[in-house]
């Protein structure tokens, strides 16, 4: 694969672009990842590239999209190769200690902020916080707010400071190695939480599963169900009722067992379902008389 482009005698922009497809033939979307890469490599934007389609290659940069193409190639997240994720209109961190940012989990950002529209400093939980993408964008978006973050993984939660501290957010948000709210004493206007909800009988046998391998599986396990981090956050819910609001990130119609299972261990709550921007049933909100 190296001689494809090492043997090119005019390595250029084109070239390398042309090549790297061919290598991405397998992935969906070819020539935008050729693309994307090459500016990583490059430091340039889009439009250079497209402009400097003749501009040669020095050495190094070569030698390194070689690398990282191959990298891809073999299964390596996108994200993973270039360090960051946006989300949110936010450039984040990301290393194979944390879930990658999902554009889905987005729609958890608009409804809180709908929710606490009229608090002045709204407390808010986020479980499971992984890169932190929740918790940082909610504290970017609600200068008033104040946050904690917890995860089960030690590792995660550094990934999800650093991007605090990228954002200048730190000092409203405090880190904190959690198992769900097994410790939690303190009361929030919300609490969100997106734990994972795979089912791992899909993770160990699916063809697409294989394109998440990379990722911590603990991020991405919830038992031979999916569902079974998720139902004890709601039985811990149940019994602590730590805030007026839960919203709850899940995976494709499982809201069909959550709501029922919800409704049971809080009769009296008031439970909906809201789709992500791909029209799928994506969060259940979940609301309690305290
Ligand atoms: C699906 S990832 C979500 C990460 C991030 N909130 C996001 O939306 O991208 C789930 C996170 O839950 C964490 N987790 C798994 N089990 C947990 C537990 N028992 N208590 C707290 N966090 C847990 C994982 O380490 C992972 O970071």
């Amino acid at each position: 694969m190296d001689d494809t482009l090492n043997d090119q005698p005019d390595p250029t922009v084109h070239g390398a672009l042309k090549w790297a497809a061919a290598q991405l033939q397998h992935l969906p979307n070819p020539d935008l990842e050729s693309e994307l890469m090459l500016e990583f490599v490059a430091g340039e934007e889009r439009l250079w590239l497209v402009t400097n389609l003749d501009h040669i290659l020095d050495k190094s940069q070569a030698d390194r999209y070689i690398t990282i193409v191959n990298e891809r190639a073999g299964g390596q997240p996108l994200s993973y190769i270039t360090g960051q994720k946006e989300f949110y209109g936010r450039s984040f961190k990301t290393t194979p200690e944390a879930l990658i940012p999902r554009p889905e989990s987005e729609v958890l950002i608009n409804q809180i902020k709908t929710i606490v529209q009229r608090k002045a400093n709204p407390k808010i939980l986020d479980v499971g916080t992984g890169s932190g993408c929740l918790a940082v964008t909610l504290a970017c978006e609600l200068p008033a707010a104040q946050l904690k973050a917890t995860d089960i993984s030690p590792e995660a939660l550094k990934v999800a400071r650093a991007n605090a501290e990228q954002h200048k957010v730190a000092d409203r948000i405090l880190f904190l190695e959690q198992n769900l709210l097994l410790d939690e004493t303190d009361h929030y206007d919300v609490i969100v939480t997106n734990l994972p909800y795979v089912e791992d009988h899909w993770l160990a046998a699916s063809p697409q599963a294989k394109e998440l391998a990379a990722e911590p599986r603990l991020a991405l396990s919830g038992g031979e169900t999916g569902l079974e981090l998720i139902e004890e956050f709601l039985r811990q819910f149940a019994l602590k009722r730590s805030a007026p609001v839960v919203l709850l990130e899940h995976g494709d119609e499982q809201e069909q067992i959550l709501v029922p299972f919800a409704k049971k261990l809080l009769p009296e709550a008031h439970i909906r379902s809201v789709q992500d921007q791909f029209g799928v049933n994506r969060v259940i909100s979940i609301s309690i008389n305290e």
